[in-house]
């Protein structure tokens, strides 16, 4: 029985390594590559073929092992030459032709065959990975663009589109397309901006805009409590006055502290602890160090699936990403439990109106823990790096733009906001709640225009298109297409700007003819995903510019030779990640 199954073992070893058993593999590659990997997605089950890769290997190896142990045919050096080569050549024999089938369809068959673009590009998203590890994405899809025009194919299945009419197209209202699968790096957590279909989605989108009071007129404390945190902010600014402050870093602790305070109830200080030589505190630092990884995920998202689900066992790969989604995870465990404990009177928060709503719709879905840590992340990172972004770019324009500054300072001034008294507080009883902070139109063109040339998303956003075609200017683009369309490069367009790489706020003021296309311009996407934040990031940037506006003039800091470091540092993790932004404040009063 034994000398029986040895024999069986040995007839498969010396059937799969020889030509028949070659022929018969190659034949499989290919199979599984036109029937089945050809067909809908598999990033989710990347994780579950390497499983399944290793399994068979580990078989083939073991068998390989029996056989030569048991026929005492070679000595031990020469049996692992031997297993190795099996392996090699089994391997070889299945991957090959699979490659090759994928390669040539790819190349020849596919539906995007025609549109240009670098060849390897079309044949895997390799190509794209290994580029963006020399360079940021936003500069490599700008250059393709340069390169080979409007619409250049990216990945096998992916178009980058750098077209005036793009985000309308994949974003604005009645569009067909869905979120790509780039979104599904966020399982098992599962927030408002991961819901790639129709599906679901618009319960959870009520129980953001209850959270956020967008279903209310108003929110009573909104403004005061943005007041609180800035007359906390004004006051430092004027502790360090006269020395250089790096504001990439002030900026990130107080749209931190005001973001933490509106969603969960709960500030962590970092204003308070602000001074010229404070560095990015843990936690902001941690979200930070996350979303960097959407750099490299993003564009090839199965690796990223790999990445994350290797993380516990090769604590190297991802680590950073996962223990962001944990930070978010405990902060709502944190605040899950404050809501437990009998007796404690918990101010009304984000995360309140959030579940509240839930329990009155009786929303289970959103009320699911893996949603509420999901929805916290989301919370955590739209809410405060964003605002945090715009602040520090529009400062980076304003500090090398004395004349545009005075007009914006004077703007705000002729408004009615406050300046601080001598010690640099601001008397939270004044009448700044009474400003029209939407009426500072020409701090809104200094806003418009920051989001325009370095727009808080700017390359993220993938869309995909389903089983409909969808027409670009004269372009159809065919389903089940991956949609790029950097906003980067969409606002610096000839075709929908004039003097495109131009900071003149007047072009949304006095000047509209230098917008040549306004479809152009999607800062906060539009249609069923459009920022539900956008309102809240708006006050808050606008309140924090004017007010800072109207108690001092400031410059970049001449002592610091590279002065442009916070745009060339720039890194798209999804979100913008500026450099450092070196700022000297003079106090005005
Ligand atoms: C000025 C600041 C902001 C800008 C420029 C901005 C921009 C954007 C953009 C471009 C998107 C679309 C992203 C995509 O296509 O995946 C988006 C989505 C989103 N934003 Fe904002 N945002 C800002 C502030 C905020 C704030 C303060 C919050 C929350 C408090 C927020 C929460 C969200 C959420 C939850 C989504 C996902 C919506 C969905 O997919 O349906 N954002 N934002």
């Amino acid at each position: 029985m034994e000398f029986q199954a040895l024999h069986g073992l040995q007839a498969v070893i010396s059937w799969i390594t020889a030509p028949t058993g070659f022929v018969i593999l190659g034949f499989l590659g290919v199979s599984s590559h036109r029937l089945y990997f050809i067909r809908g997605e598999h990033h989710m089950k990347a994780p579950l073929y390497v499983i399944l890769w290793i399994l068979v290997t580990v078989l083939i190896a073991s068998i390989t092992c029996v056989v030569d142990v048991a026929a005492d045919t070679h000595g031990s050096g020469e049996a692992i030459i031997g297993i190795i080569r099996t392996v090699i050549l089994v391997n070889c024999a299945f991957f090959l032709p699979l490659f090759v089938s994928v390669a040539s369809y790819r190349l020849f068959e596919h539906a995007l065959q025609e549109f240009p673009g670098p060849r390897l590009a079309a044949v895997s998203k390799i190509w794209h990975l290994s580029n963006i590890f020399k360079t940021k994405n936003y500069i490599l899809l700008e250059d393709l663009h340069k390169r080979y025009g409007s619409i250049v194919r990216t990945g096998p299945q992916e178009l980058t589109i750098i077209h005036p009419d793009i985000l309308g197209v994949i974003g604005g209202h009645g569009s067909s397309c869905i979120k790509s699968a780039a979104y599904d790096i966020h399982r098992p957590f599962i927030s408002l901006n991961t819901i790639r279909t129709k599906q679901g989605y618009a319960s959870r989108r009520k129980r953001w805009d209850d959270a956020l009071g967008l279903s209310t007129p108003y929110i009573p404390d909104k403004e005061t409590r943005i007041q609180l945190f800035l007359s906390l902010f004004i006051h430092q600014i004027q502790a360090s006055a006269g020395r250089s402050v790096n504001m990439t870093t002030w900026f990130s602790h107080f749209a931190f502290d005001v973001m933490t305070d509106f969603a969960f109830g709960r500030s962590f200080n970092l204003i308070e602890n602000l001074n010229p030589n404070s560095k990015l505190h843990d936690a902001p630092a941690l979200l930070s160090r996350g979303m960097s990884m959407q750099h490299y995920f993003m564009p090839v998202p199965w690796i990223g699936v790999l990445c994350i689900k290797a993380a516990p066992y090769i604590p190297i790969m991802s680590w950073e990403w996962n223990n962001a989604l944990k930070w978010a995870a405990d902060m709502c465990d944190v605040r899950l439990e404050q809501d437990k404990s009998a007796g404690v009177d918990h101010r009304e928060d984000a995360f309140s109106r959030f579940t509240t709503s839930a329990r009155r719709d009786k929303d289970e879905d959103s009320l699911d823990l893996l949603a509420l840590y999901g929805d916290a992340f989301a919370f955590a990172v739209a809410g405060s790096h964003t605002t945090a972004v715009v602040l520090t770019m529009l400062f980076y324009e304003l500090a090398r733009r004395p004349e545009l500054q005075e007009r914006a300072r004077r703007e705000a001034i002729l408004a009615g906001v406050s300046a601080a008294s001598g010690d640099g507080q601001l008397n939270i009883e004044n009448n700044n709640t009474a400003v029209a902070w939407d009426k500072l139109q020409f701090l809104d063109g200094c806003i418009n225009e920051t989001l325009r040339l370095y727009p808080v998303v700017p390359t993220g956003g993938n869309r995909q298109t389903v089983e409909k075609p969808v027409k670009v200017g004269e372009t159809w683009i065919p389903p089940q297409t991956i949609i790029v369309a950097p906003r980067w490069s969409i606002g610096r367009l000839e075709s929908a700007f004039e003097e495109p790489q131009e900071f003149i706020p007047e072009r949304w003021t006095t000047k509209p003819h230098m917008v040549k296309n306004p479809r152009a311009f999607s800062p906060f996407a539009n249609g069923r995903h459009m920022c539900p934040g956008k309102q809240l990031g708006l006050l808050e940037v606008r309140m924090a510019a004017a007010m800072i506006l109207v108690n001092f003039e400031f410059s970049l800091d001449p002592g610091k030779e590279n002065q442009t470091r916070v745009v060339d540092q720039l890194e798209d993790s999804f979100t913008a990640n500026p450099g450092e932004l070196e700022i000297v404040f003079k106090p005005l009063t």
